[in-house]
């Protein structure tokens, strides 16, 4: 009998930790085996969610409190709660940055995207949209198998300023509006976008704000002080991080290290609580970046003592620290009367909402919306599917002198393939990536299509030597065409590493140059990289047929490039940021974070729209196999802007700038526009048709985009709307946004159209 029983339990046993291995986790909160928590208020889901909240808060004590603020959040077991660790990362697929994480058993690795900069260039807002629904399926089923956490510390949308910066390619490029609905959309994709206030995964807009440069000519991020005008913020820095508020309706913000006009921005009431919180809504929490509040403590000594900078912190409207700093200082704060514990409060409140809204208060995960997850939905066959259409939608033609490219896989069988980046893995997800379900190497993809002789050249991308060039010569003088792969990697630009030249490292171009003069077919450049590359050498070699730049194209990126260059993928990708030539380095300090010109100090200013010299390849550029033409079918040629009342009449006449945006009836001021495309070419194709305006005295901003698919020979008509107050205003010295009267240009694809804005 014993013996029997015993058996029966051992099998119970078994049985439970085999579900519980396939089921994952046990509940965070109110576990319904636990049968204390059935009597507490915050574990009943017919209750609103900020009345469970405050129930919470009221159990609590002061010492539980103070470690709940932190990223690695203690268990408070009395109340059957667990530890939670609030830092993972899902830039483009579930990362392994952060300890929230942890690859490995029943999870594997997870699905790679293209890094940021490369999807940005697609133009496409529901490929980014479609990729956040991916990876936050992989995060949730992550999540019910308790290898990740649910919120994640990803997108980065900090404008990417500088060329030279190690994180650009974390970014989706240097224009505001593209950035803005780049945020929007990837923030919708993970959050769930719907449901009312639920949330699948809780994204986080990073790092607010003003925040591009990592280590510069001995400046850090950890010390710089981004001195930023009014209007820089308002026009340029803000911009993607409210439209991820706003419109992307964001669980979090991320401040960031660096100071912005001698305040840490974590310190900063007038950044977070009322511009974060106050002005733009946030529901949602803000959190710091690692270890930042000890960092404007400890290296920017602007407080005193720590208390201090945990008080200035929580009070300026800091929820969640990622780093030990609250937990160690926050209860000293509180006893030398610095801050109060209702601040503390306050933090908790903005936290634990977040945690109710996905749900972790809800009882048994398998249970709840999203719970069916598992390891089988992780790394499909169509995850992987759509991370080859995003590295497709995003890799940009450059240059096809003589319609070289698409090669014709008859005729061209054999193909030479050379350089650093030919046959990469991880090269190829750029940084802040996970462990990817598998690889595409260019080398394997362009096998699929044709014979290949492959020879690296140069055995990394520092290439700092010529021992193989000799090689590299023979096989592009047998092969019917040759592609070379160059490019970066994340030992020239990375975190904490901007680069120092915008050149090809090391011995690079002398490779390109002398497989090119010894190539017997067309040569085909791909450049693999995050920021741009000065290629002007490539560009006026004539031996050089074509140039590709693909970004990091993600664990599929050889399928992407060989589909391109063999052309069953017609290119659609457009630069999302300008490429500039070397020399504009050295007018441009990358400490300067102005971007308009200042002509005084001979500094040209930055991106497209305020740096008006010499350019690589500009801001937008992108071919195609076919070649589409533009003509307008609708276009208002006038709008009248209501005021809201008559005083901002009398204003507006006296200042002479323009209806404040705040002044006027915004609602409904949309101007439709309608543009017929037509593909001339003989290859279907996607089309970015752009939309740039001009303001009275100002100057050529994007301000929409629309992408669209032309059929061969077909003509399509595209509706884009232009919102008065949002896309023909701009911003003045003191922040203020504006809609000049006059005259505004319109840039429609290669369309220019005058609309007139009155009173
Ligand atoms: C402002 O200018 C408009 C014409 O642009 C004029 O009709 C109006 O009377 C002016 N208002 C004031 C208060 O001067
Ligand atoms: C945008 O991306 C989605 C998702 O990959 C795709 O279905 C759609 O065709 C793309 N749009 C265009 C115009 O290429």
């Amino acid at each position: 009998m014993i013996h029997h029983h015993k058996s029966l339990i051992t099998i119970l046993l078994l049985i439970f930790t085999v579900s519980s291995l396939v089921q994952g986790r046990v509940p965070f909160a109110c576990d319904p085996r636990n049968g204390f928590t059935r009597g507490y208020r915050f574990c009943n889901t017919n209750i609103p969610i900020h009345v469970r909240v405050q129930d919470l808060i009221g159990r609590l004590t002061l010492p539980e409190k103070i470690r709940l603020v932190v990223n690695n959040a203690i268990a408070v077991p009395r109340l059957g709660i667990q530890g939670y660790e609030w830092w993972s990362e899902a830039l483009h697929g579930v990362s392994n940055v952060g300890p929230g994480t942890k690859f490995g058993g029943a999870f594997p690795g997870a699905t790679s995207f293209p890094q940021v900069i490369t999807t940005a260039a697609s133009f496409n807002q529901s490929l980014w949209l479609e990729i956040g629904r991916v990876v936050s399926d992989e995060a949730r089923a992550m999540y019910n198998g308790g290898a990740a956490g649910l919120t994640y510390w990803s997108p980065n949308v900090n404008i990417f300023r500088d060329p030279r910066w190690g994180r650009g390619q974390e970014t989706p490029g240097e224009d505001p509006i593209l950035a803005a609905k780049y945020a929007a959309s990837y923030v919708q994709g993970l959050q769930g976008n719907g449901a009312g206030n639920r949330l699948k995964v809780a994204a986080c807009c990073k790092h607010y704000t003003a925040y591009d440069l990592d280590n510069w000519n001995g400046v850090d991020r950890f010390h710089f002080n981004a001195k930023v005008s009014k209007q820089d913020l308002a026009d340029t820095y803000d911009v993607p991080f409210k439209a991820c508020v706003s419109e992307g309706n964001v669980a979090s913000v991320m401040c960031s290290y660096n100071q912005v006009n001698g305040k840490p921005t974590c310190a900063d009431p007038e950044l977070l609580r009322n511009t974060i919180r106050g002005e733009w809504r946030l529901n949602g929490y803000i959190v710091s970046d690692c270890d930042s509040v000890g960092v404007f403590y400890d290296t920017q000594h602007y407080t005193r003592t720590p208390e201090e900078a945990a008080a200035d912190a929580i009070k300026a409207g800091l929820d969640l620290d990622c780093g030990p700093f609250l937990a160690l200082h926050t209860d000293g704060a509180i006893r030398q009367g610095l801050m109060s514990e209702n601040d503390l409060n306050n933090a908790l409140a903005n936290l634990i909402t977040v945690q109710m809204r996905l749900g972790m208060f809800d009882g048994e995960p398998s249970a709840q919306p999203y719970g069916n997850l598992g390891p089988r939905d992780v790394c499909l066959p169509a995850h992987n599917e759509v991370a080859v259409e995003a590295a497709r939608q995003g890799i940009v033609l450059l240059q096809n002198k003589g319609n070289a490219l698409p090669l014709s896989p008859t005729r061209f069988r054999n193909i030479g393939v050379i350089g650093p980046n030919s046959d990469v893995t991880v090269t190829m997800i750029g940084n802040y990536a996970g462990v990817a379900c598998g690889y595409t190497t260019p080398l394997q993809g362009i096998a699929r299509y044709a014979r290949t002789i492959h020879q690296v050249g140069c055995r990394d991308v520092s290439c700092g030597g010529n021992q193989l060039f000799g090689e590299a010569e023979i096989v592009a003088r047998q092969a019917d065409a040759t592609v070379l792969v160059m490019g970066l990697d994340q030992s020239i630009e990375a975190e904490f590493r901007d680069r120092v030249g915008l050149l090809l490292p090391g011995h690079q171009q002398e490779l390109v140059s002398r497989v090119a003069r010894a190539a017997r077919g067309p040569v085909i450049l791909v450049l693999m990289s995050g920021g741009p590359i000065d290629v002007t050498f490539a560009k006026n070699d004539p031996k050089i047929s074509a140039i590709l730049w693909v970004g990091y194209p993600g664990q599929s990126g050889g399928t992407a490039i060989a589909d391109v260059i063999f052309g069953r993928t017609n290119p659609g990708g457009r630069l999302p940021n300008t490429w500039y030539p070397q020399g504009y380095l050295s007018k441009v300090p990358m400490t300067n974070m102005d971007m308009r010109p200042n002509p005084a100090i001979g500094y040209p200013g930055r991106t497209y729209r305020f740096y008006n010299g010499p350019v690589v390849f500009p801001f937008g550029h992108g071919l195609s196999y076919s070649r589409y033409t533009h003509t307008l079918a609708l276009a208002p040629k006038q709008v009248s802007v209501p005021y809201v009342s008559l005083q901002a009449q009398a204003f507006t006449n006296s200042s002479n700038k323009g209806i404040k945006v705040s002044h006027a009836k915004c609602d409904e001021l949309e101007v439709g526009f309608h543009v017929d495309v037509k593909n001339e070419g003989t290859m279907d194709g996607a089309h970015t048709l752009l939309i740039f305006s001009k303001p009275p005295n100002g100057v050529k901003q994007l301000v929409n985009f629309h992408k669209t698919y032309v059929p061969a020979g077909s003509k399509t008509r595209v509706k884009v709307g232009v919102h008065v107050c949002n896309h023909l205003s701009v911003v003045d010295e003191f922040g203020v946004r504006r809609i000049p009267i006059g005259k505004h240009e319109l840039h429609i694809g290669d369309l220019k159209h005058s609309i007139l804005v009155q009173t």
